[in-house]
């Protein structure tokens, strides 16, 4: 195990009806005027929003509000955020919402306390200071409620990239199940199929004998499995939501990864192809995982056989580890299809003849050095192949 520093200091609310606590929380978190920062219209038409402002009334806090974060969040609408809140002296931003709406908060809330541009996170500077945030998650999936990081598209060009710091991790999250009953099932899918890649980037790893990390997320990979299909048949099933909700949290806060070379290769691949088509990312990950992992296989076919046995169930081939290896990537694939998730470009909605373009964004844009750099090192033409695995 490698050493690590491991900080997470965010208060979590977790059950029913716990969003009416926002303005207590705040409170105690020392906001005194706040943005409420959401998306699309989910939570006004939920009711959510009104139960937060009442609440933030019940503790004679004021606020304003910014809306309108649409998935896969944009710049544009960030700069707004940060005239906003100087304008008006804010020194709390509420994020009530999904990982869209949580990452453009936490973007804001850097840029506020930032006087170049905030772009300037989003190119590699590491956040050091931020207005404090809070999140109501309405979606499991991205693990921003818990995580140092915001991941914003850039409109000019429209390319995506991560910012980190611990001054973005949320001062408290409030986790009801109940708000994630109103998804529409492909969001649900969505969102689990992000969690999973999560879990999946920090298991491909090169360290060695990181055993109870490792087990720690076969029992998370192990969970979603049950619970997966179950929320997506009955919508209206607290407890799988409740087991999936928390899941989400524990597989992006680090817990699981410490100590350990994680990969998020996939996470780079499939930005390039939510920032092009707009595509929700967790269904970019159903078709990125199973391209990159045949791909890497080889790199170390027994971490792969590893958790095809002990998470898919793959029986092990002594004689030909390989064959279990691929199994268990097969048996990811099929659990993604058989919760709705796309399986190819043509489903998602990508292009083969962008694959040159794509290729280059993710390589070489906002100076990256020409490669990738995970579990394997991948170059222009390994990131080529991968692509058109996904055709
Ligand atoms: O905008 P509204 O109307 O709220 O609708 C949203 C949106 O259309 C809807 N939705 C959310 N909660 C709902 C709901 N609809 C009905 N009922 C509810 N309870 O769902 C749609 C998707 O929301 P979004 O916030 O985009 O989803 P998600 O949480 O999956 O976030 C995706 C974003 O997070 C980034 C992704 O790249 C992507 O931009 N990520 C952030 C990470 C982080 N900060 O640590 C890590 C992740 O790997 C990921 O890259
Ligand atoms: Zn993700």
């Amino acid at each position: 195990m490698e050493n690590f520093t491991f900080y997470s200091p965010t208060f979590f609310s977790f059950g029913k009806g716990m969003e009416n606590e926002a303005g207590k929380l705040a409170k105690r978190f020392g906001a005194t005027k706040i943005l409420i920062h959401y998306g699309c219209g989910s939570v006004v038409r939920s009711g959510l929003l009104d139960r937060v402002k009442k609440s933030l009334d019940e503790e004679n806090l004021p606020f304003v509000e910014l809306g309108g974060v649409q998935p896969n969040p944009r710049s544009g609408l960030v700069y707004k955020g940060i005239d906003l809140c100087k304008k008006e002296n804010i020194d709390f931003v509420l994020a009530v919402g999904g990982g869209s709406v949580i990452d453009s908060a936490k973007a804001i809330a850097a840029g506020t306390c930032y006087d170049g541009d905030f772009w300037d996170f989003y190119s590699g500077k590491y956040i050091e200071e931020a207005i404090p945030i809070g999140t109501i998650l309405t979606i499991a999936a991205a693990g921003s409620e818990g995580s140092p990081d915001s991941v914003i598209t850039n409109e000019d060009g429209m390319y995506k990239r991560g910012a980190s710091g611990d001054a973005i991790r949320p001062k408290f999250s409030i986790l009801n199940p109940e708000l994630t009953q109103t998804l529409p099932p492909y969001q649900t899918a969505c969102g689990i199929t992000d969690i999973m890649a999560h879990l999946y980037e920090r298991y491909l790893t090169n360290t060695k004998e990181v055993e109870v990390t490792d087990r720690l997320i076969e029992a998370l990979l192990l969970t979603m499995i049950h619970e997966g299909p179950r929320v997506i048949e009955d919508p209206n099933n607290y407890e799988a939501r409740a087991n999936i909700m928390w899941a989400g949290m524990m597989a992006h806060n680090n817990s699981v990864g410490v100590g350990r070379s994680q990969d998020w290769n996939s996470h780079d691949i499939e930005h390039e192809l939510s920032a092009k088509y707009d595509c929700a990312h967790g269904a970019g990950l159903a078709v990125t995982l199973p391209a990159i992992f045949t791909y890497v296989m080889k790199h170390d076919v027994m971490r792969f056989a590893k958790v095809a046995t002990r998470v898919w169930g793959c029986q092990m081939d002594f004689d030909n580890p390989e064959a279990t290896a691929k199994a268990g990537i097969e048996a990811l694939r099929n659990f993604y299809i058989s919760i709705g998730m796309p399986k190819n470009f043509d489903e998602l909605g990508a292009k083969k003849e962008d694959i040159p373009q794509l290729v280059d964004t993710l390589c070489d844009g906002n100076g990256r050095p020409g490669y990738i750099n995970g579990f394997v090192k991948l170059d222009k033409n390994d990131c080529t192949k991968i692509y058109e695995l996904m055709i």
